[in-house]
């Protein structure tokens, strides 16, 4: 995995006021009082900081990024928030440094495209969940598979476009982690982005 070009990317547009979204996973995921979530490519923060006010404090939210640049900032809009029950983990979205069965509820924004082996992100999203607990998670798909010019390259993956599988290849990594009850809840028509075509979706499913 080429993190660097992710953390140059991501760390340049920290302090930016452009929307790095693809979708609405919060809008869906609904968070209740107590509960235990994450955000995977948690970036500037904001939608950790709602869950942790959704949650409140009998319930805790973590982000995860790898990018240095959003952590600080995430941590800063934390503290001047004064909101405590929040913690912001630097890794890789392949190694979620969570004990398993902990969480209630996994989101995403627009970051699992970005991971080299995304059947190992859905695998650790599925060890970490309680069973019982859900997953919301809002991504870029394309059309065709991604010729490996754009795939093997680092920038254009940072770029949030050349790291996308087709939706049948999505589901079938989700199948394969053991996740059921799978749910289109928003898909958008198609669009080029980079040299390609995507689409965005946000997707939902439970671990048993
Ligand atoms: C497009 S931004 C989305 C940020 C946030 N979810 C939002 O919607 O505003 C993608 C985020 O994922 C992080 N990211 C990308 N690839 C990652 C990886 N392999 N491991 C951990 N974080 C990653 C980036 O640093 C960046 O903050």
């Amino acid at each position: 995995m080429n993190v660097k070009e992710i953390d140059i990317r991501y760390s340049n547009l920290a302090e930016s006021n452009c929307c790095l979204s693809c979708g609405g996973a919060l809008i869906y995921a609904r968070p209740v009082s107590g509960e235990i979530c994450l955000d995977l490519g948690s970036g500037r923060g904001n939608d950790v900081i709602r869950m942790a006010e959704q949650v409140g404090n009998d319930g805790f939210a973590y982000g995860l990024d790898i990018s240095e640049g959003m952590l600080q900032k995430a941590r800063k809009v934390a503290q001047r928030l004064d909101v405590h029950n929040v913690k912001f983990l630097k890794s890789e979205l392949e190694v979620i440094p969570l004990d398993d069965d902990h969480l209630d509820l996994t989101i995403s924004n627009c970051t699992i495209n970005h991971a080299d082996n995304k059947q190992v992100v859905w695998n650790e999203i599925f060890r970490i969940l309680k069973s019982g607990g859900r997953f919301v998670v809002s991504d870029i798909f394309s059309t065709e598979d991604v010729p490996d010019k754009y795939r093997n390259d680092p920038v254009a993956v940072a770029e949030c476009w050349a790291g996308a599988v087709t939706k049948k290849v999505y589901f079938e990594t989700l199948n394969k982690a053991g996740f059921k009850d799978l749910e289109i809840l928003e898909e958008s028509t198609p669009y080029p982005k980079g040299g390609i075509e995507v689409s965005s979706f946000t997707i939902k499913g439970i671990k048993p």
